[in-house]
């Protein structure tokens, strides 16, 4: 097979990202992050993140480039996130894309977000087809399995919230710094987490779909008591609430993957495989408990590198070098969709993170 060279190109949420992939390797991934933009209105405001990305794509293409010592006569494709996400991010990127291929003739590629993700472990760990994905961040949430580049049987997700987006309102109810994840997961150890009763939301309905906003409710209500109670929260109720929330988070997402699992295994995958994708991933206590299931369930996980689970462009480049062998490439009237799953067969989702409409 002869190498190919990938410039992706990703903009679906609140990061601006250029990446150079050269057959499995990554020679550069850029990120420019928003969260200083945002920070001051609770959450990503669409517009603010648009005309970021407009003002950024060039730079952050330009730098991706030179920092892999390439330049736009050694490419072949141009792949780029073109749904789904916040329409104004994605549709900043895919013109940026257009405007490279129109003058330069470069095949253009448009990629969805969310194969990224979940194609990320072949180009990591070189995982085989078939494999059982938990995308699970700040605006996704769902199982698929991964049965070919373009092949995805979705069997389950959240029907509301995502679990980032949950761990975000928790941190800032609680008065812990953004993002949320993180702070959660430092006070969480050395909170109690049978302090507080909370529920885990259908838990006991068949199947894998999962809900994360009655939780964020209770977590309100929890919070409101103790306040009422004590006029304010000391750092130890910080540290219970944070840790009750995230045992409730990591119930439901070990008890619905081992269900999951199960679906998977019934294919009998010659090398069962587990991987993880999204910053929620990152979660040292939830990684663990999925881990363990692996163990008793014989199956192998797999965990990509942060800087590649997050968003990146360096997943959208891999994710259009795969379409780009299959001789799959789009025209210049490719355009942005705002929701686009993967799985067309999959029943429609009731709601979609607030973070912007995922699929
Ligand atoms: O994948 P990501 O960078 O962006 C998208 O949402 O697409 O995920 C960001 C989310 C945020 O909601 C953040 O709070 C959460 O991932 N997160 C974590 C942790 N690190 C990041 N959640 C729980 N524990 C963490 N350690
Ligand atoms: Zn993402």
């Amino acid at each position: 097979m002869t190498s190919l060279t990938i410039l992706g190109i990703e903009s679906s949420c609140d990061d601006t990202a250029a990446a150079i992939v050269r057959d499995r390797q990554v020679l550069a991934s850029v990120v420019y992050g928003q969260t200083s933009l945002h920070a001051a209105y609770g959450g990503v405001v669409p517009e603010i993140a648009a005309r970021a990305h407009a003002e950024k794509l060039d730079l952050c293409v330009a730098e991706a480039l030179e920092s892999a010592g390439v330049t736009l006569a050694d490419v072949d494709g141009i792949a780029v996130t073109a749904g789904p996400g916040l329409i104004g991010g994605v549709v900043s990127g895919v013109m940026c894309a257009k405007g490279i291929a129109a003058a330069t003739g470069i095949p253009l590629i448009g990629v969805n977000h969310l194969a990224g993700h979940a194609l990320t472990p072949c180009l990591t760990d070189a995982v085989d087809f078939p494999y059982l994905m938990l995308l699970v961040s700040g605006g996704h949430c769902q199982f698929l399995i991964v049965r070919g580049f373009d092949d995805f049987t979705r069997l389950g997700g959240t029907i509301d919230d995502a679990p980032g987006e949950a761990f975000d309102k928790t941190a800032r109810i609680l008065g812990l710094p953004q993002p949320g994840g993180p702070s959660v997961e430092v006070a969480a150890k050395t909170g109690n987490a049978a302090q507080f009763d909370l529920p885990r939301p259908m838990l006991k309905q068949p199947g894998c779909d999962m809900s994360f906003s009655g939780l964020k409710t209770a977590m309100l209500r929890a919070r409101d008591a103790v306040v009422a109670e004590k006029s304010g929260l000391t750092p130890q109720d910080q540290a219970d609430l944070c840790a009750g929330f995230q045992l409730a988070v990591t119930d439901i997402l070990a008890e619905k993957t081992r269900r999951a699992l199960t679906v998977y295994m019934a294919d009998a995958p010659s090398t069962p495989v587990l991987a993880v994708a999204g910053g929620v991933a990152a979660n040292q206590a939830i990684r663990n408990r999925l881990m363990q299931l692996c163990e008793t369930m014989d199956v192998q996980f797999v965990a990509p590198p942060l800087a590649l689970c997050t968003d990146n462009a360096a997943m959208i480049a891999y994710a259009g070098l795969l379409r780009l062998e299959a001789g799959q490439v789009d025209d210049l009237h490719l355009s942005a969709r705002p929701r686009w799953p993967l799985d067309q067969n999959a029943a429609p989702l009731i709601g979609s993170g607030k973070k912007g409409a995922k699929a």
